[in-house]
């Protein structure tokens, strides 16, 4: 067989399995320089502002974002998204590493960093042109300074916080947010106080002259002041930040205090991996000092028990609709039944016949937890009016209806605000766009 030759431009790619080879792709011209003509992958999706090029490209309904950058600082961020998701934070997954060599045969080497697009995420401006922004503006808020968190929980130090370099995506009325900018980044096994507080520093000047540079071209909501919103964020943090290394003190006998605080951190989201408890001076007390590892304990817990993907607010919710059945069954046969048979029973009774409708009823969904959730919402929200449970397949054709009602109707939407067609319209400002081929005009 004669030796494949490499495509004009490339003159090496690390790949990571389970993706396209890129081969197709235009290597032989700067990123800046694809257009549909030479790129028939090229997608356009909505993104935050960046000093590199970055473009997006398609392959089935797998989009991957392409970031041109100097040739040992796209290595060194392939490096640090791989310790990201290994130690499970919320980041980009970095895919492959291309280098190429776009001008001619003198030219410089660059890099390519290829990372799987974040499906479902929204970058913050368009979270700001949404008129109904203030119902989120603290969701907004809260998520940065739970990922600044997260991150720094698991020794990641950031280095470029910013709202450019963060994607939200929604959770069950609520927003996670997800790093997407590793170059300055470094990983510890663990982060100093001065680490911690440098990478606030940060943070703060950027989210500032992030929000002067918007205002200057568009109105900001009252809401989002230029000035307070960074402080805003750090206030947060800290208090985040406290509440999770805060030391208790226990006398030996309150030891159902101990479970007291670890169920308190789980209702937050935070798995404890370890417990420290410490006798003080004459013995009369423990120092109880706990250890979180991740802010994903309902995420974790609702995998285990299903093998469903979902944000940890999703999670929560999902679980609460497990234990219900739990309590349901063992009514039914007058004794415990395990948490592990109620949740596959919900899932063969409940989640996937529903989304097994909803496709049927309005195509395929990129984010079936979302979706699923947002019909709970609908549920709850027929229930409270008719002042009785309506039951799931009542509110699956009450949703249906409304989503043929409106079919951009927002993927975005406050777990508070019951679903109306009044909310709709401005609503659907927030979803993000479908994916449209470069070229073609956005909806
Ligand atoms: N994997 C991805 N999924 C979704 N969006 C992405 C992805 N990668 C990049 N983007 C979008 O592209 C934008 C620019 O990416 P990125 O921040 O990595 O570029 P940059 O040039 O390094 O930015 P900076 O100027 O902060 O250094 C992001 O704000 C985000 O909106
Ligand atoms: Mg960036």
């Amino acid at each position: 067989m004669a030796p494949m030759t490499p495509p004009r431009g490339l003159t090496a790619l690390h790949l990571r399995q389970g993706h396209p080879d890129f081969l197709d792709l235009p290597w032989h011209l700067p990123l800046e320089e694809w257009t549909p003509k030479v790129c028939s992958r090229l997608v356009e999706v909505p993104k935050g502002l960046s000093r590199h090029t970055v473009v997006f490209v398609s392959y089935g309904a797998d989009i991957y974002a392409l970031k041109e950058m100097p040739v040992p600082v796209g290595q060194r961020e392939y490096e640090v998204l791989r310790g990201l998701e290994e130690r499970r934070l919320p980041a980009v997954t970095a895919v492959g590493f291309a280098r190429v060599r776009a001008q001619d045969e003198h030219g410089e080497e660059l890099g390519v960093l290829i990372t799987q697009y974040l499906p479902s995420s929204l970058p913050y401006r368009v979270l700001f042109m949404n008129k109904g922004l203030e119902r989120y503006r603290e969701r907004l808020l809260d998520a940065m300074a739970s990922l600044l968190v997260r991150l720094h929980v698991g020794g990641f130090f950031w280095g470029d916080c910013s709202l450019s370099n963060v994607l939200f995506r929604r959770d069950a009325g609520e927003l996670q947010a997800y790093a997407v900018d590793a170059e300055t980044s470094e990983l510890h096994a663990k982060l100093s106080d001065g680490q911690r507080e440098l990478d606030l520093m940060i943070m703060e000047e950027n989210v500032t002259g992030g929000l002067a540079d918007v205002a200057a071209m568009v109105e900001l909501p009252a809401t989002l002041d230029v000035y307070a919103t960074a402080p805003s964020i750090r206030q947060r943090y800290e208090r985040l930040w406290s509440e999770i290394n805060k030391e208790i003190s226990i006398s030996p006998r309150e030891s159902y205090r101990i479970h007291e605080r670890i169920r308190a951190l789980n209702e937050l989201g935070f798995s404890v991996g370890e417990v420290d408890l410490v006798a003080s001076g004459d013995g009369s007390q423990l120092r109880m000092r706990t250890i979180v590892t991740d802010r994903e304990y309902h995420r974790h817990q609702l995998h285990n028990l299903t093998g469903v993907v979902a944000e940890e607010r999703q999670a929560g919710l999902l679980l609460n609709e497990i234990r219900e059945m739990k309590a349901t069954l063992t009514r039914e046969v007058n004794r415990s039944v395990a948490l592990s048979v109620a949740a596959f029973r919900w899932l063969d009774e409940r989640f996937r016949p529903t989304l097994n409708r909803l496709q049927k009823e309005l195509g395929p969904a990129t984010d079936e937890a979302e979706l699923y959730c947002q019909v709970l919402e609908h549920k709850w929200f027929l229930s409270e009016r008719a002042k009785k449970d309506v039951g799931l397949a009542v509110a699956v054709k009450g949703y249906v209806a409304l989503r043929r009602e409106q079919p951009a109707l927002a993927l975005l939407r406050s777990a508070s605000v019951p679903l109306t067609t009044e909310d709709t319209l401005e609503d659907s400002r927030a979803e993000t766009p479908p994916p449209t081929p470069k070229g073609a005009p956005l909806p």
